[in-house]
């Protein structure tokens, strides 16, 4: 039978690769890249797969397939539909691959960004084929070191304090906290600057952007104190590398 690897390989640097990760690497035959347009971060994400790719693995011992998916398009009425709209296309593509570029009993991967386990599709996108039954495989998890994990390094922070819950939430979720919710709350994927929602209470950031890589930036304080700058530097960065990819702790 056919077997699938989601390989997490961590944010962005080729040095957080776990050795499970690198000896399944070895294991592959195929390895599917999605590419989602001509945006300069999808193609920056493009380019860290191979690196990784070249870097642990010998040259002629795997195959690279690449194919096409669309952007997400915005469903201005309902972002789950957006998204469940996005991630059918998906697996309508993943499909294909499974089922014309490996041979029976051949092992494929996909490379993901941190760990497949949060915020990722694939995971689902794998069970939804199954369950629509058009291809038949066995699929395996192998998991990776997340932004947050990052994050909480880079700032020397532990995750939570004595005792403590921690949420985890998107720059979308996070506004519908009134501020006195917000004890310990990790942000991903916030696009339009959430934390300005809490910028009156007492509360702390720990910010990071371009996690692990060399462009990697840090920033931490008490929000109303370093909102100003905050916002300068995203703004900055998106203007100057065209993508930015940030994850802060909100912290009271
Ligand atoms: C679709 S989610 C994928 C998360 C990923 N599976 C993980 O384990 O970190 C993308 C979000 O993860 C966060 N992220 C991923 N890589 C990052 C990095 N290198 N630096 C900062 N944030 C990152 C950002 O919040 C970004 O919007």
């Amino acid at each position: 039978m056919k077997k699938i690897y989601l390989i997490g390989i961590g944010p962005g640097n080729p040095d957080y690769l776990t050795l499970q990760a690198i000896n399944t690497m070895k294991k592959v035959d195929v390895f599917f890249i999605l590419e989602k347009g001509e945006r300069k971060g999808f193609k920056e994400f493009i380019k860290i797969r191979k690196e990784i790719l070249e870097r642990y693995l010998d040259r002629g011992t795997y195959r690279v397939v690449s194919a096409k998916i669309p952007e997400r398009k915005k469903n201005r009425k309902s972002y789950k539909e957006g998204v469940k709209t996005w991630r059918q296309q998906k697996a309508e593509v993943i499909t294909e691959l499974i089922e014309d570029k490996m041979k029976d009993s051949e092992i494929g991967a996909f490379l993901i960004w941190g760990d497949p386990s949060l915020y990722d599709g694939h995971l689902e996108i794998l069970q939804h084929i199954l369950k629509e039954g058009a291809v038949n495989f066995e699929y395996k998890v192998i998991p990776g070191i997340t932004s947050i994990q990052v994050l909480a390094a880079m700032h020397k922070i532990p995750l939570n304090r004595i005792g403590e819950s921690i949420v985890i939430t998107t720059g979308r979720k996070v506004k519908e906290y009134a501020p006195a919710e917000i004890t310990n709350t990790v942000v991903l994927l916030d696009t339009y600057s959430a934390f300005k929602h809490f910028k009156d209470s007492d509360i702390d950031i720990y910010w990071g952007g371009y996690l692990g890589s060399k462009d990697e930036i840090l920033l931490s304080g008490r929000l109303r104190d370093i909102i100003e700058d905050l916002k300068k530097l995203r703004s900055k960065a998106k203007r100057e590398k065209g993508w930015l990819m940030d994850t802060y702790i909100l912290r009271r």
